[in-house]
């Protein structure tokens, strides 16, 4: 459940020190180190091929559970088709896709259903509809399934609260800015709490200080909810908080940020880079940052 006190440990740690912290845990609870070394999402070799084109080369990576996956790359890489492979939008050609350890390549659309409730999506826009209010956006898969209406306003207000617009409830989409509409659409991502959340450009065109609470509620799942996601975005910003900054929460209950600063590798964030359907760069940020290829380098400069 999602909480807003529940806190397994504060910060993230590295997958590879998973065993070390989970043991920590176990004097408490039970935990299944097996399973959490299976990947979230695991490319096999993937190729998609659009108009004789091929738009993913052969691509493989993994999302470790509790990891977030920032996918960076020029405007047409793939990095949207990746993102609709997962949630089996699209079929690959060839190679294979794994969801929880789960191959899921040849999946007929029912059996995608069972698979997509456990992932979030949130789309550049925010996708909202547009005649319903804040309200019933954020019920709406929740209305589909005939879940009785004091648990929908319950589970309305928390994800509301999660993404701090509680007071919008009412709202129409049209009286709400951009920002809140994505945040809305956050919510409404979140609904049913899925263990793995896919962030598509989710700051495109918000002002900077807006794009910094999107950032910061992608890092609130990461570090207190142990959500594993891939979050697409060209903005360097986006790069800086992820990968710097974790969410704890205080004494006094709050969620804070603190730097990383000088204790590595203690983020569970890493970055794969894309080009032209191949990944050029797999890794953490600094690494990323010393790397002496051209093209990434003037991609992080942004000139
Ligand atoms: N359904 C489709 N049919 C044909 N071509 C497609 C289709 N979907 C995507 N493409 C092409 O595949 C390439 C990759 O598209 P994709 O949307 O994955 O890029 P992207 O990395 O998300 O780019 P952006 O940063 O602009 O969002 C593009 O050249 C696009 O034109
Ligand atoms: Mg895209």
């Amino acid at each position: 459940m999602m909480a807003e006190t529940s806190v397994h440990r504060p910060g993230a740690q590295p997958p590879d020190n998973r065993v070390s912290e989970r043991a920590a845990e176990s004097t408490f609870r039970e935990v299944d180190d097996t399973e959490r070394a299976i990947p979230a999402i695991e490319f096999r070799e993937v190729t998609m091929v659009f108009d004789d084109r091929k738009v993913l080369d052969n691509l493989s990576f993994k999302v470790m559970k509790g990891e977030t996956k920032i996918i960076l790359g020029g405007s047409g890489c793939g990095k949207s088709t990746t993102i609709k492979l997962v949630l089996g939008l699209l079929k690959p050609d060839s190679g294979k896709i794994l969801v929880d350890g789960e191959d899921i390549t040849n999946y007929s659309e029912v059996e995608m259903m069972r698979v997509r409730k456990k992932i979030g999506m949130i789309f550049q826009e925010g996708a909202l509809f547009d005649s319903l209010s804040v309200y019933e956006n954020v019920a709406f898969k929740l209305h589909e399934q005939g879940v009785p209406e004091d648990q929908v306003e319950n589970e309305v207000r928390r994800m509301l609260r999660f993404v701090n617009l509680e007071p919008a409830i009412d709202k129409m989409p049209a009286e709400l800015s951009g920002g809140m509409r994505r945040r809305v659409g956050i919510a409404r991502a979140l609904v049913g709490d899925p263990k793995i959340v896919m962030f598509d450009e989710p700051t495109a065109g918000l002002d900077p200080p807006t794009a910094r609470t999107i950032c910061e509620l992608a890092m609130k799942l990461r570090d207190l909810e142990d959500v594993s996601s891939i979050f697409v975005t060209h903005e360097m910003n986006n790069l800086d908080y992820l990968t710097s900054e974790y969410a704890v929460v205080n004494e006094a209950g709050e969620v804070v940020f603190e730097t990383e600063g000088e204790k590595l590798c203690l983020i569970n964030c890493k970055v794969l880079m894309m080009r032209d359907g191949q990944v050029i760069f797999s890794g953490t940020d600094e690494t990323l940052r010393k790397a002496d290829d051209t093209y990434i380098q003037k991609f992080l400069r942004g000139h």
